[in-house]
């Protein structure tokens, strides 16, 4: 039943709707009303978790993106130190590792083998414990770390990541949360961080109602060579994932860049030709945000805006806006993926490629 399209003509478009119900059943169990329920990281956790004091995660790909977001959450929530590196790179290099430091390992599949080879080095560095968010239970990775917080996102078929990205950022939400409340997290905090986590599925549900209009952007994206995607702070990787399922799946080349940084490179390549795709929620950096996309407009470029309804974006000359609903900040990198995701679909679809079986892409890579 699982492995079935259903009404969907794509895995990847059944599994970017599965998203309001697998968000909900990785949250299922794990939190009450005002916390998180320590529980669901096996009974060995607590041990491990009291000694915590940094965090370094592994992973590849999609997985990579989501262990970026997780080290705004560290830093900026639990106050823990945290590196994030690809599992390809990390395991050839020399490393220098703090005392009481847990290796945290992301992967979908559980097998990919960079990432595996990673944990398995790091066995004689001298870490702390291993911990892997994972999608497949029995997987190597799963066997082989001291703890696991599994993603319940059930099989994901289309080899482009969507429900396993957002599933594995509800469960490293709660690792945040759950090694946070041992330093300097408040149980004030606490509360508010799980009550904006019990909104994501009717959140979920009314962004993904937004498909229509954003079909109708994609139109402008599927003759296009290049395309630029922005965002600032935690949702910089938000952009970067973005800009990954564009060349996935459509074949167009697509970069992401902390929008801060435009005028250190990227500003040079805009022109009409090339659409600069920006994620907006109503945060802290959103007046630096406008003030850079400002810089695209003035040089002529095509500016598709996923604002916060109270952002203040207003379609004009060159500019079109998505409205979001106004989210938790704590979700909003979560949401704010979804229209992403839809946007890449359907320039794809457009396009003709093989959506759900990309060229020269796997769903897990096995081999180096
Ligand atoms: C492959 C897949 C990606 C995935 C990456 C890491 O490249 O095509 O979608 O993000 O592997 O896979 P993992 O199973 O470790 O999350």
């Amino acid at each position: 039943e699982s492995a079935d399209k259903g009404e969907y003509r794509h895995y990847m478009l059944k599994e970017i709707y599965e998203q309001a119900t697998v968000l909900q059943n990785t949250l299922q169990g794990r939190v009450s009303k005002t916390g998180v329920l320590e529980e669901a990281f096996g009974t060995e956790a607590k041990a491990i978790f009291d000694q915590v004091e940094a965090i370094q995660i592994l992973a590849c790909g999609t997985s990579y993106h989501a262990g970026m977001i997780a080290k705004y959450w560290f830093e900026d929530w639990a106050g823990l130190p945290c590196a994030v590196e690809v599992a390809s790179e990390y395991r050839y290099r020399k490393t220098v590792v703090r005392p009481n430091t847990l290796f945290v390992t992301i992967s979908q599949s559980g097998e990919t083998a960079d990432t595996l080879a990673a944990l398995r080095s790091s066995k004689e560095s001298g870490y702390l414990a291993s911990l892997t968010v994972c999608n497949v239970a029995n997987s190597s990775l799963v066997r082989e770390s001291d703890l696991r917080l599994m993603t319940l996102a059930g099989p994901e078929i289309g080899v482009a990541s969507t429900k396993a990205f957002t599933t594995q950022l509800v469960a490293l939400q709660l690792l945040v949360i759950a090694l946070g409340r041992r330093g300097c997290l408040s149980a004030e905090k606490e509360s508010e961080l799980v009550a904006g986590l019990l909104q994501l599925p009717e959140l979920c549900k009314q962004v993904l109602d937004l498909d229509g209009p954003i079909q109708q952007m994609s139109e402008a994206f599927s003759e296009k060579n290049h395309a630029l995607f922005l965002g600032r702070g935690v949702q910089f990787p938000v952009a970067l994932e973005g800009a990954l399922k564009l060349k996935e799946i459509s074949y167009i080349h697509a970069e992401a860049y902390p929008a801060g940084e435009l005028k250190h490179g990227p500003l040079a390549l805009v022109d009409s030709d090339m659409p600069v795709v920006a994620v907006a929620p109503n945060d802290e950096l959103l007046e630096k945000l406008k003030s850079n996309l400002e810089e695209v407009q003035a040089r002529g470029g095509k500016l598709f805006v996923f604002a916060d309804a109270k952002s203040g974006f207003s379609n004009d000359h060159g500019t079109t806006v998505l409205s979001l609903p106004h989210v938790p900040l704590n979700i909003a990198p979560i949401i704010y993926t979804l229209p992403l995701q839809l946007l890449s679909y359907h320039v794809a679809v457009l396009k003709g490629t093989d959506v759900d079986q990309p060229r020269n892409l796997a769903k897990s890579v096995t081999v180096e």
